[in-house]
């Protein structure tokens, strides 16, 4: 039976102040986000560098949310438990840089994180396929990784789909999340193919009504597409 799992709002702190990160998790926190996407990146995997696991455990005290820790790293294993100790309750790793990708999901979930696999735009579905039964959750990026405020890819909405079916099709208990680009013209799509976390970073802190509105306006829209 195709249950619908509830809708999440994973808000990308990349947009944040990054002066204040506290209070800015605290803010997202009020506005009744579900988890905090923590875009960890390595300068090498993608041509940006953000922030690692001690800024990470820096914020972590203040709020109570779920963190995940969306890792574009070129060696997510050697840097795994860092993340846990920091305080990361879901480790996000790329397939493209997993050459064993089954013992890397199995090796997140012993460090006791949830595993999540990621799939860049260009990577299809099928290399995924042969680790739902490990993982807790499949992300897939609507834009191409490294910055935040970036165009969606539309075309990207078939391979959430067929992921939706592998997960059904399978009986596996797989979150699956879009991330990119979503905002409020651009998260039925997802929602409707299949998407029930969504992250979103720039339609968030650019609301003009501010973080709240944008998290019950997001939220609204995703059920409504479904
Ligand atoms: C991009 C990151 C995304 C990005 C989302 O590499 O993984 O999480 O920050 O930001 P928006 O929603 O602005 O595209
Ligand atoms: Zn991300």
């Amino acid at each position: 039976m195709n249950v619908l799992r509830p809708i999440q709002i994973a808000p990308s702190i990349l947009p944040a102040d990054f002066s204040k990160l506290g209070d800015e998790c605290v803010a997202l926190e009020k506005a009744g986000v579900d988890r905090i996407h923590l875009d960890v990146m390595d300068g090498r995997f993608v041509p940006n560098l953000t922030f690692g696991p001690d800024v990470i455990a820096s914020i972590r005290p203040h709020v109570t949310v779920p963190f995940e820790a969306h890792l574009m790293v070129e060696q997510p294993d050697e840097l795994a438990h860092l993340y846990v100790e920091a305080g990361c309750d879901t480790l996000m790793v790329h397939v493209e840089v997993c050459p064993h990708l089954h013992r890397t999901l199995m090796h997140i979930r012993d460090l006791g994180a949830s595993p999540a696999v990621v799939l860049n735009p260009a990577t299809p579905a099928a290399a995924i396929e042969n680790v739902l039964d490990v993982c807790d959750l499949v992300l897939v990026m609507t834009v191409n990784p490294g910055f935040g405020g970036q165009a969606y890819i539309p075309s990207t909405e078939p391979k959430v789909a067929a992921i939706r079916k592998m997960i059904v099709d399978g009986g596996h208990d797989c979150d699956l999340e879009v991330d990119g680009g979503v905002g409020p013209n651009t998260i039925a799509g997802p929602a409707a193919a299949g998407a029930n976390v969504m992250v979103a970073g720039s339609a968030l802190f650019s609301d003009p009504e501010g973080l709240e509105h944008a998290v019950t306006d997001l939220r609204a829209r995703a059920e409504a597409a479904r």
